[in-house]
């Protein structure tokens, strides 16, 4: 045992603004610090017999895939359920499944709709609750992105990030809230009628005011993207939504193109790009053929210019989901706690 207590031991990541400053940089920092043993092929099973369930009740790549790998990669068992292998919500309530997989599972992965299910789960089911994605809040993603952008940047803290799209989604509010709490200058780019709801504004103000960040919501390009470091792009329709017509029309000004990165005004080794993806920057996909036949659209949030530009540090981001969720599982489910977890990986 470690002489300092783990202070995530036991706590459920439902969404970043339960979490200070301190405890998201050190996520962030054990995400290195468990990257760096990867990489350097150090065994690291601190799960060692440990039971995770993964419960989706919406489609994944990236997140379900992380918990997967790293559970293995840490000694656990991980478990996979969709809607299609599991009772809940249909003939089985939130509240009995949480009590029953809480009594055989350590720890639960889910990725639902409505923000107040996970909420539940973590309320009855005694483990650790990690939320891999809901309609309000997609908070696993946020320590993954603040890997990549402390990798390329070294600090967090003064950097300028962009969000382009519906600012009203689980990114953006995650993005503005985990941004301004971290000190990053988040600015939603986004038309008027997708400026994000006031309870999450109003977490915004709160953060930066013991940040020293400032939050930025605008309509304006130029206001949006002028010295930005991070141009951030998401779908401009999220999972459970199906209003294309409508937000193609919405947000077709506000592709994400090489134009904007121009506006943007940066040195070219001072600004890049960052999608949680799925990405559709082409028409190489179902959707995307749809796209193409009905709007005739090629490319929707991102061109696949920039998308294959020297700009683009997704799918760097999209591996660091892999380590992040690896640190959020091993800080919340194990007993370790590194409080030099940055001089160490650094060494
Ligand atoms: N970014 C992300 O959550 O990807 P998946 O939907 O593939 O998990
Ligand atoms: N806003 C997107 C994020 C996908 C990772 C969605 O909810 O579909």
């Amino acid at each position: 045992m470690n002489e300092i207590k783990n202070p995530f031991q036991g706590r459920s990541l439902l969404a970043m603004k339960d979490f200070t400053a301190d405890e998201i940089n050190y996520l962030v920092d054990f995400g290195e610090h468990l990257k760096y043993m990867k990489k350097h092929g150090i065994p690291h099973h601190y799960l060692e017999g440990k039971n995770i369930a993964l419960l989706f009740e919406k489609t994944s790549t990236r997140t379900r895939s992380s918990f997967v790998v790293a559970s293995h990669d840490l000694g656990a068992s991980a478990e996979f359920m969709s809607p299609a292998d599991m009772q809940l919500g249909n003939k089985e309530s939130i509240e009995d499944t949480a009590i029953v997989l809480g009594n055989f599972f350590d720890g639960i992965e889910y990725r639902g709709f409505a923000q107040a299910d996970v909420e539940e789960l973590a309320d009855k089911a005694g483990v650790p609750v990690w939320n891999g994605l809901s309609d309000k809040w997609h908070p696993t993603q946020m320590i993954a992105d603040f890997m990549t952008i402390k990798e390329k940047f070294g600090h967090l803290k003064g950097i300028d990030l962009t969000y382009v799209g519906d600012g009203r989604n689980n990114m953006a509010n995650s993005l503005l809230v985990a941004g301004s709490i971290v000190g990053i200058n988040v600015r939603l780019l986004t038309p008027k009628s997708l400026f994000p709801a006031d309870d999450v504004v109003e977490l915004a103000k709160k953060a930066c005011e013991k940040s020293g960040a400032k939050f930025t919501i605008t309509d304006d390009l130029e206001e949006g993207v002028k010295g930005t470091n991070v141009i951030y792009g998401d779908v401009w329709v999220s999972m459970g939504e199906n209003n294309w017509a409508d937000r193609i029309k919405l947000l077709k000004p506000y592709q994400i193109n090489m134009d904007m990165f121009k506006l943007a005004g940066m040195p070219d080794d001072e600004i890049i790009f960052m999608d949680c993806l799925p990405a559709f920057h082409d028409t190489n996909t179902k959707y995307g053929k749809e796209m193409k036949e009905k709007y005739g659209l090629d490319e929707m949030e991102v061109t696949d210019e920039v998308f294959r530009s020297k700009y683009a540090w997704q799918f760097e981001e999209a591996e660091n989901r892999m380590h992040s969720i690896k640190a959020i599982m091993a800080a919340t489910l194990g007993d370790l706690f590194i409080p030099t977890v940055h001089a160490d990986y650094e060494k």
